[in-house]
């Protein structure tokens, strides 16, 4: 295989190459040097934001894709709850909504980059993570994270396009954009990730229906195959609307799967169905196989790192593509939450860990980090960027979650309001709004203060920020 090759020669340079200087090496039995590293990279990522220039509010450097600037206010969030500091919260508050528009619909109409439903859908799900957290905007005037993440549902449903491949999502919002025949896994992966997560939050059926919908439509257009157990689980990138829905378009990346895994882990947490079940476990097991591959033997000989297979063999990932780890990360942890104890939590304990290792030999000690993290080492002369900072962090805060029997989004089902968000997004559904649960076990750090209280005291400090 072409890739094995390339890797195995990557390998022998970056082993004879001196270890660089610096590296924030973790130990992933330490929570302390987990939350030390994540700080570490978020303050340098937070200063790559602010120090712009020009500066656009809520908007990455202008090269960044719209909905890449979505994952860096998710991450902002993630990070504030999974180590209980603050320290970014208010510039959250302050940014966040920049970007929401006159419709809160996360399409402001003067924005200099382009929209398309993947982008829309990345600042919605940011939205969906903070109604889960339980933030309200502290400014009143400005919409509920709630409110903007089923805006993003029913726009999601009035674009549903049944002239072509009996349904989906275009790609493209506007039918004179190019892209527009192409409908994509990205964007339909999100709406069936946000409709899973807005039935598991609210309990209205109409978003798990949709959840289903999508799935179903995703299944039958043959862009997923997880629809037995003697499918493979793979998510490929989407189909032509034109010449019938036959042109698949087989490349694969990690976020693909990303959005179909954890969605199907929140409809299994919701419906407790054995079919979603077995979707989840076989999309996690194609990801496992696939972006943790067996290819990426590094380190102690038997480790498996994260790649993002279809470009960083060649070295050729864009921009965008730079951003999927962090996708995935994040979504490989919410649903190992969703799943605590099942099949998905097996599958890639060891992958997660090691790759959350090789990202601290991929980042220096001044919080800049590589892409490729099976060189095990930081070059300054590789980029550096917002998908490079938000997928390591987003790998340490993975383990940091399991370290802590962490909490979660999803006990927002089960739990009962703290009082302090009584009135938030979520009661205004008539949905419990969701706080954290405290199963967790003390965890040795000793900054981490005791146990699941970590995710508690994280949460409300995060609250107390925004509320
Ligand atoms: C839109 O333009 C106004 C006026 O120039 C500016 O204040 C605002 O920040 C801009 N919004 C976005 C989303 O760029
Ligand atoms: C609150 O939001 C509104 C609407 O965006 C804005 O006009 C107002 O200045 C904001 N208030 C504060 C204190 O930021
Ligand atoms: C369920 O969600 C749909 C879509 O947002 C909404 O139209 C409907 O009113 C909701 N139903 C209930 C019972 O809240
Ligand atoms: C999940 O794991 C259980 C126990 O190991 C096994 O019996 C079941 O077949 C697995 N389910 C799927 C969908 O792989
Ligand atoms: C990277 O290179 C491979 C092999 O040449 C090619 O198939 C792929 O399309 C390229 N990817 C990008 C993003 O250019
Ligand atoms: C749903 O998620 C919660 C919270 O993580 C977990 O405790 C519960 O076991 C999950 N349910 C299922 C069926 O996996
Ligand atoms: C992964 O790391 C955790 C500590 O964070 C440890 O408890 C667990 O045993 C490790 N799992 C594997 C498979 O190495």
């Amino acid at each position: 295989m072409r890739s094995k090759l390339s890797f195995a020669s990557a390998l022998l340079a970056s082993a004879q190459m001196p270890v660089a200087l610096g590296q924030l090496n973790i130990d992933i039995n330490n929570a302390d040097t987990l939350k030390t590293a994540a700080a570490t990279v978020m303050k340098s990522m937070v200063n790559d934001y602010t120090s712009q220039q020009p500066f656009s509010v809520g908007l990455l450097p202008p090269e960044y894709s719209f909905f890449e600037s979505a994952l860096f206010f998710n991450t902002i969030m993630d990070y504030a709850a999974y180590t209980g500091d603050s320290t970014y919260n208010s510039l959250f508050e302050k940014d966040f909504f920049a970007q929401v528009g006159s419709d809160s619909d996360f399409m402001p109409s003067n924005s200099s980059q382009r929209i398309d439903n993947d982008d829309v859908g990345y600042w919605a799900l940011a939205a969906m993570t903070a109604a889960e957290f339980g933030a309200k905007p502290a400014n009143s005037s400005n919409p509920s994270y709630l409110s903007l993440a089923t805006k993003v549902f029913n726009n999601y449903v009035s674009r549903w396009d049944t002239t072509a491949c009996n349904g989906g999502l275009r790609w493209q919002i506007t039918s004179s954009t190019n892209g527009y025949e192409f409908k994509d896994t990205q964007s339909n992966g999100i709406f069936f990730e946000l409709s899973a997560r807005l039935g598991a939050y609210t309990g209205n059926k109409t978003y798990t229906d949709w959840a289903t919908k999508i799935f179903d439509w995703t299944s039958k257009t043959g862009l997923t195959d997880a629809e037995s157990s003697s499918g493979g689980g793979v998510v490929y990138a989407g189909v032509t609307a034109t010449g019938g829905c036959k042109n698949i378009d087989k490349s694969f990346f990690s976020a693909q799967s990303a959005n179909y895994i954890y969605g199907s882990a929140a409809m299994y947490n919701t419906t407790k169905s054995k079919t979603w079940l077995t979707r989840a476990t076989l999309l996690a097991g194609y990801a496992s196989a696939t972006y943790f591959g067996p290819q990426m033997y590094v380190d102690d000989g038997s480790s498996q790192v994260v790649v993002e297979t279809a470009c960083e063999f060649q070295g050729n990932c864009t921009l965008s593509q730079k951003a999927g780890k962090n996708i995935l990360f994040r979504s490989l942890a919410n649903a190992i939450t969703l799943n605590a104890g099942t099949n998905i939590s097996s599958i890639m304990p060891r992958q997660l860990n090691n790759s959350a290792t090789a990202a601290g030999k991929s980042c220096s000690d001044q919080g800049e980090c590589a892409f490729k993290w099976s060189d095990l080492a930081y070059n300054p002369a590789q980029t550096s960027g917002f998908g490079e900072k938000t997928a390591a962090i987003e790998a340490w805060l993975t383990i940091l979650r399991r370290a802590n029997g962490t909490p979660d989004l999803a006990a927002a089902q089960s739990s009962t309001p703290p009082s302090t968000t009584s009135g938030g997004g979520a009661s205004s559904t008539g949905g419990p709004a969701p706080t954290v649960t405290q199963s967790g076990k003390p965890n040795s750090g000793a900054t981490l203060m005791a146990g699941s209280a970590l995710g508690l005291v994280a949460v409300v400090s995060f609250l107390q920020a925004l509320l």
